[in-house]
C-alpha cells in the first residue's frame, strides 16, 4: 500500500507515524472534553490521541484513503477551501504547516476555513514552522518510521525541499514548498479573516493560538 494523497502526502507514512506530542499540547491548551474540528487530519495520528484524551473530533481531509484509517471520530471528506459545515466549534486545529503554504491566497483560504468554523468564544490552534527554523538533514526515527530532509534550498523565506521516509520496507519521498512567516505576516493574515494571535503554545513558536477578534 503506497497510495499518495492529492497533496502528495504518502498515506502509509501518516498511517505509521506515531504521535509526536501534538495532541498532548492541544489537550493542554483547550477545555476538557472539547469538540474539536481538525483540518487536514490525515490518517488520524493526532485525532486518535485527542479522542483518547477525552475530546470529540470531527476530522476533515480530502483523501478518502487517509480518512479510512480514522476510528472514533466523525470523518468529513472535503477540501478545506470549500468546507462550510454550517456549524461552529470551540476548537479548530490546523496543524501540519498549512499556514506556511507559499501561496498567500491559499494561506488566506485555509485561515478563512478556520474562521468560519470557530465559535465566537473559541480557539484556533495553528502549527507552523518554528520561529528559528533551521534545516536538519540528519535521519531521525519515530516509531517504525525513519525520516530525513533529503535536500532543500532556501531562497529568502521560501523553502523548497524533499523529505525521505523509510517505512514498512518502502522508501517514500515528499517534495514540498513552504514559506517561513514572521509574526507580523501571520498577524496580517489572521486579521484579514477576523482572527488575532493570542499566544504561542510552545517555546519554539511552532504552535499559535488565535481567537476571533471580537473575543475579549
Ligand atoms: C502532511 S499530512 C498531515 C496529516 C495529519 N495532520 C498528521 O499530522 O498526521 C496533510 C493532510 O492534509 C490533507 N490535505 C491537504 N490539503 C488539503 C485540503 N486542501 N483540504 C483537506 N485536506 C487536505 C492531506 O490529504 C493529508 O492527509
Amino acid at each position: 500500500m503506497t497510495e499518495i494523497a492529492p497533496d502528495g502526502s504518502p498515506v502509509l507514512l501518516y498511517a505509521s507515524l506515531p504521535s509526536l506530542g501534538e495532541a498532548r499540547l492541544i489537550h493542554e491548551a483547550v477545555r476538557a472534553g472539547s469538540q474539536i474540528l481538525e483540518l487536514g487530519a490525515g490518517a488520524g495520528r493526532i485525532t486518535h490521541e485527542l479522542i483518547g484524551l477525552g475530546h470529540q473530533v470531527a476530522a476533515v481531509d480530502n483523501s478518502a484513503e487517509m480518512l479510512a484509517f480514522i476510528r472514533g471520530a466523525e470523518t468529513l471528506l472535503a477540501d478545506m477551501e470549500t468546507l462550510s459545515l454550517g456549524r461552529r466549534f470551540p476548537v479548530v486545529v490546523l496543524a501540519s504547516n498549512f499556514i506556511n503554504t507559499p501561496d498567500p491566497q491559499n494561506r488566506r483560504t485555509f485561515l478563512e476555513c478556520c474562521a468560519r468554523h470557530v465559535l465566537p468564544s473559541g480557539q484556533v490552534l495553528l502549527q507552523g514552522f518554528p520561529r528559528a527554523w533551521a534545516p536538519d538533514t540528519e535521519w531521525s526515527r519515530h516509531g517504525d518510521v525513519r525520516l530525513r530532509l533529503r535536500r532543500y534550498e532556501l531562497d529568502g523565506a521560501l523553502i523548497s525541499g524533499e523529505m525521505q521516509y523509510e517505512v514498512g520496507g518502502h522508501e517514500l519521498f515528499h517534495v514540498f514548498e513552504s514559506r517561513l512567516l514572521t509574526d507580523g505576516e501571520l498577524d496580517a493574515d489572521l486579521s484579514a479573516v477576523g482572527l488575532r494571535r493570542r499566544r504561542s503554545l510552545d517555546e519554539r513558536g511552532a504552535w499559535t493560538e488565535a481567537v476571533p477578534e471580537s473575543r475579549s
